[in-house]
This record gives structure tokens, sequence and C-alpha cells, in this order.
């Protein structure tokens, strides 16, 4: 699979690789670049005396692609322009086969780069705005669960505005699931203390997400955060912050905007907190509110009205029995 694969040339060169018992897919989000591809592959077919290519139109952050089906994922000089690269390892990571690998050839940074350089439309069609810190790039891969990663090659690309620009080659892979293996789950160590060794020999530093089997990541409970692919804590309930309400999002189970409470009746519950964002803790929430707030409230105002009628009854009494009198 090549992403960004532009006007066809390494899918040209890996249709030989791979020989005519072997699929490659080149992918890209521009037509005409499809179109010039898929009109020099007339062209190489016949010269390779067969066809296994075939060029789709697709993102690579959305990319067209069944689960653990490639073997290797190239891409030469198109992730930097990728405007979610998270996403898009995690997407490679899907489609990679359990052993399969990723081959890159892309633009990075040794230092951040100004905003200047980022946000110029020059600079980003150029490959160097979107570029990536190269200890950054290596902390993503490992973040999005790669391993065995490794640098092939490295050299000067360009000088801007005293910014320099490398071209680096590396590989990383998808650990092979061995028989019975567990799943690898994201998990962010907690601290206090500044690190923790996993009795698998795992190191895990306070505050750094690492990816570690779902069944060791369970052990550890709550010393660690494991996290959904969107970064959000999937194994502890969480008291609500005073910032903000959550949004609903698919396969959470969070208010929508009409089950959320009233801020009012927020800040009265806050004290006996919002433990749980399931609808029927909404319900609890709001009757524990009612019995807060509105309940004492028809006590007091029914208290008010007896008291009132005592007033006016006794006053009556006094007048009547000082007019006998
Ligand atoms: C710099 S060219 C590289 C082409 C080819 N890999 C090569 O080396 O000749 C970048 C290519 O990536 C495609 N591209 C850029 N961002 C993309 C994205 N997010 N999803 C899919 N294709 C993308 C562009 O359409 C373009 O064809």
């Amino acid at each position: 699979m090549d992403l960004g694969s532009g006007s066809g040339v390494e899918c040209f060169l890996a249709a030989a690789e791979v020989g005519a018992s072997g699929q490659v897919f080149g992918i890209d989000m521009t037509d005409a670049m499809l179109e010039l591809a898929r009109s020099s592959q007339k062209h190489v077919v016949t010269d390779l005396g067969y066809d296994n290519i075939e060029f789709r139109k697709g993102y690579l952050e959305a990319i067209p692609l069944a689960d653990e089906t490639a073997d290797v994922v190239i891409s030469n000089c198109v992730i930097n322009l990728s405007p979610d690269k998270r996403r898009t390892y995690l997407e490679i990571m899907r489609i990679l086969k359990p052993g399969g690998r990723l081959v890159v050839a892309d633009v990075v940074s040794d230092t951040p780069i100004s905003a200047a350089i980022k946000n110029s439309t020059k600079y980003r069609g150029e490959c160097l705005g979107g570029a990536m810190q190269q200890d950054d790039l290596v902390a993503m891969l490992e973040d999005c669960g790669f391993s065995s990663i490794y640098l092939h090659k490295r050299f000067s690309y360009r000088e801007v505005d005293g910014h320099f620009f490398y071209s680096l080659t590396y590989e990383a892979g998808k650990a092979e699931r061995a028989e019975g293996e567990e799943e690898r789950v994201r998990c962010l160590f907690r601290g206090p203390a500044p690190a923790l060794e996993t009795p698998s020999g795992v190191r895990l530093e306070r505050g750094h997400i690492t990816a570690l089997s779902r069944r060791e990541a369970e052990q550890l409970s709550e010393q660690v955060f494991l996290l959904d692919e969107e970064g959000a804590v999937a194994n502890i309930e969480q008291e609500a912050c005073c910032c903000a309400v959550p949004q609903m999002r698919p396969g959470r189970i969070m208010p929508s905007s009409q089950e959320a409470l009233p801020l009012s009746v927020m800040s009265v519950v806050a004290s006996s907190a919002v433990k749980s964002w399931s609808i029927k803790a909404i319900a609890a929430q709001r009757r524990a509110a009612f019995s807060a707030v509105a309940r004492p409230l028809l006590l007091v105002s029914a208290g008010l009205v007896i008291m009132s009628a005592i007033v006016v009854t006794s006053r009556k009494a006094l007048r009547l029995s000082a007019r006998s009198a």
C-alpha cells in the first residue's frame, strides 16, 4: 500500500518487486494524480506482463482498505502533508497485518518549526510547514503502537530562516500477535513515582503513553489511565470537572444536551458529584437535585403558609375578644 501515490512511480516499482502473485494499492486524494497514475499503469502492466496494481481515491486519515490486509505500507514525502498525523498512523496500524511494517521517507526537523513556516501555504506545499520534529515523530509512532522503529537514512534537505530540515527514511513494525496473545492497549502512567517497570519489563514513565498488553494494563488497575483511540480515559469513571459538560460522542455513555442537568442544578449537586454519565445516573441525579433543592423549598413554603394562617387567625381572635370586652 502506497500512501499518497501521486504519479504512481513507487507503485510501479513495488508491482515488479511483489511479482504477479502480489498486489499493490496506491491511494491518493487528488483526481488528477490518480488519472495520471492510471494512464501510466497501462504501459507499465504491458511491460510487466501482469497487472497487480490498483489506484484508489482516498485519504491517509481514512484509508480505503480493510483491517489487517497490508504486509507493507510505504509513503514518500506525503505524511508531512496530513493535517491529522496521529489518525494517519492509527489508520496504518489498522490496515497492517500483525508482523507487517511501515517504511516512509519524509521531511523532519530537529527543532520546533516557527509559526510563520507552519502557517505558510508555500512552505506547507513544499513539505516543510507540516514536517514533524523527529523526536515527536518517534514518540507518536510508539504512542500508536509501532515497535522496532528504525531510522534507515537521514540527509540534509533544506534550510529556511535558520530552520534545518532533513529527509528521513524510517521503518516501524506492527508486532506479531502470538497465538492467544491479548490485544495491546495504550496506557498512561499517572505517577506519583517518575516511572514504573511492569512485570514483563516494560518501563512506564509518568505522563507518557505506552502500549501494553490488555492483561498487564488491567493488572495495574488505577495506576494507569487506559486510553481509547481519541485519548480519553476508558477505565476509570471520573467526576465531571467545572470546565464543561462533555459532549455526547458515538460509543460513549454521556448525556446529550437534553439529558444534561441545567447549570443551576449542576452546582447544587456538585458536592454530591456527577459520578457517572449514564442516563440512569442522570435521572438519579435529577431526583437527588429535586430532593436537595425543591423539597426543602416546598417544605419551607408550606411552613410559611401555615404560619401566616395562624397569625391571621389569632389576630382575628384577638380583635373579637377585644370587641366583646
Ligand atoms: C509530494 S506528492 C508525493 C507523491 C509520490 N509519493 C511521490 O513520491 O512522487 C504528495 C501526494 O500526496 C497526496 N496527498 C497529500 N495529502 C494527502 C492526504 N491527506 N490523503 C491522500 N493523499 C494525499 C497528493 O495528492 C499528492 O499526490
